[in-house]
């Protein structure tokens, strides 16, 4: 059974799918694994790491030759999976949605493509869930970031020569990446405010230090769907929010967005109007700019200044911590196929009626059959 590592194509995208840890656990698993050139380079594994491992090192072409498993931060290009094994799996983060065409290709060349942002949020899924190893890092460089652009100091400051105020660091949006910033902000000695639409999140801000800021007007708001997700809100919650969010952000030296709607652009949080009110030399991090922003007029990727305000649109903030972040996605993968693996089959089997199956198999036997992709068609 033999597990290819790929060395990731893709501009900026430094991470990568195995770690010798992970190797090791693997080969004790009675694996073979083959790891391309230079895999590691990004974050700070050399080839020599994987090899003490238990690894071969080689081409790309020969470790995908005759792979049963192939891993991957971000999908490669189908065509070259044609000399993988016939049913060989694709493991990593294959993006289905803004990928189909791509995923499509992998269900032509017969390989069983399994999605892993698409892992379930159950309990017994949480160590396979690299959407929240990743966005937990996230939310602390997000807060770094800003710490470094914002040209004041963070804590409060009593000197001999007078006294400098501490940051007020306001989070919108208390998931995973909120929640780590949320902590980020306080370690560093910001005054910490956060708001969300899950009105279980309330108490969670409350435990970290913070102050909860939330829409109080509005009858009967949980904000929460399934899996834990957000929901989208309505009209009348949406117009409290901005109200509420205008007031308390013009106060604010540093804003962190975070929210997400699965399936959906990021909502609109805050408005071109309200960054004019907030005061020179703030900054805003968007955590979500990939998704289509939650601040009007960020660019993911770029940092754009505003009415004196900088506006830093992340993008693949994971990517400049490769390896701690390379390190959590490896072990996510690996905690996946191990906890799947068949000792008489020398392999992971996936049983179909598996909640984690139906929700991370993308393509099998030729065809799409997840009903999730289906259903975005
Ligand atoms: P996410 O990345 O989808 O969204 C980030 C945050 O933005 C969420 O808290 C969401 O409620 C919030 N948000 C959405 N629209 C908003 C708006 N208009 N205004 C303000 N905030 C808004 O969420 P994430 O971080 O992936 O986690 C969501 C939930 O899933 C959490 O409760 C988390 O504890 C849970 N979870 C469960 C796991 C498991 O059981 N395996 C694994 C990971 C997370």
């Amino acid at each position: 059974m033999k597990i290819a590592v790929l060395k990731e194509t893709e501009q900026g995208e430094t991470r990568v799918a195995a770690t010798p840890e992970t190797v090791r656990k693997f080969i004790a698993l009675g694996a073979d694994v083959a790891v391309e050139r230079g895999a590691g380079t990004g974050a700070a594994i050399a080839d020599d790491d994987y090899v003490a491992a238990g690894a071969t090192i080689d081409a790309r072409e020969a470790v995908l030759k005759a792979a049963d498993i192939v891993l991957c931060v971000r999908g490669p290009d189908p065509a070259e999976l044609a000399a993988a094994a016939d049913g060989a799996w694709l493991v990593g983060a294959l993006d289905p949605i803004a990928q189909r065409a791509r995923i499509e290709g992998y269900a032509s060349a017969g390989v069983e493509a399994l999605a892993m942002e698409w892992m379930p949020r159950i309990t017994r899924a949480q160590s396979m869930d690299i959407l929240s190893s990743q966005a937990n890092l996230a939310g602390y460089k997000a807060v770094i970031e800003a710490a470094s652009a914002y040209g004041r100091a963070f804590p409060m400051m009593m000197t001999a020569a007078g006294t400098v105020s501490a940051a007020k660091v306001f989070v919108m949006g208390v998931g995973v990446a909120g929640l780590q910033a949320i902590a980020t902000a306080r370690r560093l000695g910001g005054q910490v405010s956060a708001t969300d639409v899950r009105a279980a999140t309330k108490e969670q801000i409350k435990s970290l230090g913070a102050k909860p800021i939330f829409v109080e007007t509005v009858e009967g708001i949980e904000g929460e769907g399934s899996g834990g997700y957000a929901t989208e809100m309505s009209d009348e919650y949406k117009a409290a929010q901005a109200e509420l969010v205008s007031s308390h952000i013009a106060r604010q030296d540093i804003v962190i967005t975070t929210a997400l709607i699965p399936g959906r652009a990021a909502p609109r949080l805050i408005s071109d109007a309200q960054i004019a009110t907030m005061r020179e030399g703030s900054v805003i991090v968007d955590l979500a700019a990939e998704a289509g922003g939650n601040v009007e007029g960020a660019v993911a990727g770029e940092n754009v200044v505003k009415h004196g305000v900088t506006i830093i649109g992340a993008r693949n903030m994971a990517a400049s911590m490769s390896p701690d972040t390379s390190a959590l996605f490896a072990r996510n993968l690996y905690n996946f196929l191990s906890a799947y693996w068949d000792a008489e089959a020398g392999r992971p089997v996936l049983p179909d009626d598996d909640e984690v199956t139906q929700g991370v198999r993308l393509t099998k036997g030729g065809a799409i059959v997840s009903a999730r992709l289906r259903d975005t068609a």
